[in-house]
């Protein structure tokens, strides 16, 4: 695993991107893996400027969600592929058809997590999946206790993401749903590059467990322990708790450039 710790948000936005540019450089239909929340808010940015001056094109890529919540109604601003178009989809010119997502819409969440998976497959499986962590050490919505085997399925969210999320709910725990479909951690360790940001200090305990500690279900995250390419870019509140600092810095200020991330 590849530990990168940016200077700032606007540094890891620009450590991400240029990781993605390539791929799209060299990739004809790449297929790229999409987080929502506010960790990847800052690379979605810096693609965005990028594209509107004329640097990148989305137009053979496919874009997938990570997960989506259950119980919420179709127009319902917080639904993921909602949001995803607000904060990065809309802003560029990947052409709505081609991103994918749960289609929780028919209530049929058993149903909907099966086709998801074969929609994952007839993409090709995904080439870059950009994820955030939970402050419980979640990635997607696989909360603690969840099978490292996992496929996509319906989750209940714990009270703790229910609270770190009520922020984009108007400050209300009750109005966040309590369940939703993810794609399982199995499913993503599929994902050929995984590349996992998270800023601020409320998750460097999670950052610190997922990356040094155990490999345990208790944290999801300590699953890309398992994947032969998982990049962490973190800022330093982010990178507070690591014990292994100094030699992840010193790793990524002397890489060769032969060595791409
Ligand atoms: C969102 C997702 C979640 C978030 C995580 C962190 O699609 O899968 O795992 O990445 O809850 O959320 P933020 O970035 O808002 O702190």
């Amino acid at each position: 695993m590849e530990v990168i710790v940016a200077k700032n948000a606007e540094e890891l936005g620009s450590i991400v991107a240029n990781v993605i540019v390539q791929l799209l450089g060299r990739m004809e239909r790449p297929t790229l893996g999409l987080a929502t929340g506010s960790s990847p808010q800052p690379v979605y940015d810096e693609l965005v400027r990028r594209h509107r001056a004329g640097a990148i094109s989305f137009a053979n890529t496919t874009a997938c969600l990570l997960d989506e919540y259950l119980d919420l109604p179709p127009e319902h601003p917080q639904l993921y592929r909602t949001f995803i178009r607000r904060v990065f989809v809309d802003q560029i010119d990947l052409p709505l058809e081609q991103l994918l997502g749960p289609d929780v819409s028919g209530n049929q969440p058993e149903t909907c997590s099966a086709r998801y998976e074969a929609a994952l497959k007839g993409a090709g499986g995904v080439d870059l999946q950009v994820l955030g962590i939970g402050s419980d050490g979640h990635i997607g919505f696989n909360e603690p206790s969840s099978s490292l085997a996992s496929r996509t399925r319906v989750k209940t969210l714990t009270r703790q993401t229910r609270e770190d999320n009520a922020r984009f709910f108007g400050g209300e725990v009750d109005a966040v749903p309590k369940h939703a479909v993810t794609q399982g951690i199995g499913t993503i360790l599929e994902a050929r590059h995984l590349v996992l940001v998270a800023r601020g200090a409320g998750k460097a305990k999670a950052i610190a467990q997922a990356i040094e500690g155990p490999l345990t279900a208790m944290v999801p995250a300590s699953a890309l322990q398992l994947h032969p390419h998982a990049t962490v870019v973190i800022d330093p509140e982010a990178a507070s708790g690591l014990q292994l600092l100094d030699y992840y810095e010193q790793a990524f200020r002397g890489k060769p450039p032969w060595e791409p991330i």
